[in-house]
C-alpha cells in the first residue's frame, strides 16, 4: 500500500477498528509487522482498556492488555522501546511477553489530548531501523489524529439541543455531515491556536458543525450529483447559507451561530455571498470556520476529483490571502500544519 493511500484512508476514516486494519496492512509490507494492537484507556479509567487489534488471537490480546495494564500503559518506557523475550531483564512485561506467542514488541504511546499505546508484535526477534521507527513514529501520529477527531464526535454530539439538526443532516447526506464534523475539527485546533476563549471555541465548533445546515434545503439531483455541477446548478448551492439562515433564525439558542451559518462563504475582499461583506466585517469565528472549510474541501475526494496534495493546497492557502482569507489565519493555520499535524511533513506520491 502506497503512503498515499494510507495517510488519506486514514484521515477519511469514521472508524479506529478500520484504520486498524488499514495500519495492519500498511506495516506489513513496509518493516513486516503483520501484527498490530491498539490500545485505549475506558472511560472509568486505565484498569480497564479498549483493545482494537489486527491479526492477533484472543489470548494473546489477554495477555498483552495484562502487559499494559500492569504499566500504566507503558508510562515508564520511552515511545518506541523495544521488547524482545531474549533481553534478560527480569521485568514483568517480558515475562508476559514470553507467555504470548510473540518474541518481539514494539511499544508507541499516544499522548496528546488522547492517551493509549500501538504495540506492534512479531513471532520473531527483530530490530526495526531508524527510518523504520521513524515511520511508526508518523503512523502513531496519524492514529492519535484519527483517534482525537472520532473522539471529538462523540463529545459534540453530547450536547442535545443539536442532536435533532445534526441527525436531519446525516439524514439528508452523509458525506456532507462527514465534511461539517471536520470542519469543527479544525475550526477548533485554529480558534484554539489564535487564542479564541473557551466559550468562544464552544460556540465555533457548534458553527462549524451547523455550517451547511442550509444544504438540507438542496435537491438530492443537485447535491448528491456525482459530476461537476453546471452554472444554473451552482448558484442553486449557493443559496445554501442563506437558506441555512432562514432555517435557523427564529429558533431559540443557535442566534450566536448564525453569523457562521450566513456569512461562511463570505470572502477577505469582498468577493464572496450572499452579502458580500469584506475585511473585518466578517467575524472571526467566520473567518475561522471558512478557513477551515476550504481546507478540508481542498483535502478531500470527491466523486469528480481527487484531494490536491499537501504541498498544492498549502499554495492555494497562501496565494488566497487577502482574497479570500485572513492572513493572520492563514499563517497559524499553516504553523498548525507544521507542528500539530504530520500530512505537510510527507511527500505524497502522486
Ligand atoms: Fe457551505
Amino acid at each position: 500500500m502506497q503512503n498515499s493511500v494510507f495517510f488519506k484512508s486514514v484521515i477519511n476514516s469514521d472508524s479506529i477498528l478500520d484504520s486498524i486494519g488499514l495500519l495492519g496492512q500498511y506495516l506489513e509490507t513496509l518493516i513486516g509487522c503483520q501484527h498490530i494492537c491498539l490500545l485505549l484507556p475506558h472511560d472509568n479509567g486505565r484498569n480497564k482498556l479498549i483493545p482494537y487489534s489486527f491479526k492477533i488471537n484472543q489470548t494473546d490480546l489477554k495477555l498483552l492488555q495484562q502487559m499494559a495494564i500492569d504499566t500504566d500503559l507503558f508510562s515508564d518506557m520511552s515511545s518506541g522501546m523495544h521488547l524482545c523475550i531474549t533481553m534478560s531483564s527480569a521485568k514483568p512485561a517480558i515475562k508476559l511477553l514470553s507467555m504470548t506467542t510473540f518474541q518481539s514488541l514494539y511499544t508507541f504511546h499516544l499522548n496528546r489530548s488522547v492517551y493509549g499505546a500501538i504495540l506492534l508484535c512479531f513471532r520473531s526477534p527483530v530490530q526495526l531501523t531508524d527510518e523504520q521507527l521513524h515511520i511508526c513514529q508518523m503512523v502513531t501520529m496519524q492514529m492519535e489524529q484519527l483517534i482525537e477527531k472520532i473522539y471529538f464526535r462523540k463529545q459534540v454530539l453530547k450536547q442535545q439541543s443539536y442532536e435533532n439538526l445534526v441527525n436531519t443532516l446525516r439524514m439528508k447526506d452523509g458525506f456532507t455531515l462527514n465534511h461539517c464534523y471536520n470542519v469543527a475539527f479544525y475550526a477548533s485546533l485554529l480558534g484554539a491556536k489564535v487564542g479564541v476563549d473557551a466559550e468562544q471555541l464552544e460556540q465555533l465548533k457548534i458553527s462549524a458543525l451547523l455550517h451547511d445546515i442550509g444544504k438540507i434545503a438542496i435537491p438530492d439531483s443537485i447535491l448528491l450529483k456525482p459530476d461537476r455541477l453546471t452554472d444554473e446548478e451552482f448558484s442553486v448551492i449557493k443559496q445554501h447559507p442563506a437558506i441555512g439562515y432562514e432555517l435557523l433564525k427564529d429558533l431559540p439558542d443557535v442566534q450566536k451561530i448564525l453569523p457562521v451559518v450566513r456569512w461562511h462563504h463570505e470572502r477577505i475582499d469582498g468577493s464572496g455571498y450572499p452579502d458580500g461583506l469584506s475585511g473585518d466585517d466578517i467575524p472571526l469565528l467566520v473567518r475561522i470556520v471558512s478557513l477551515a472549510d476550504a481546507f478540508d474541501a481542498m483535502t478531500s475526494t470527491r466523486v469528480y476529483r481527487h484531494s490536491l496534495p499537501v504541498f498544492e493546497v498549502r499554495r492555494q492557502l497562501e496565494i488566497n490571502v487577502g482574497k479570500q482569507f485572513d492572513g493572520l489565519l492563514v499563517q497559524a493555520f499553516l504553523q498548525m500544519l507544521d507542528d500539530h499535524m504530520i500530512m505537510d511533513r510527507l511527500v505524497w506520491d502522486e
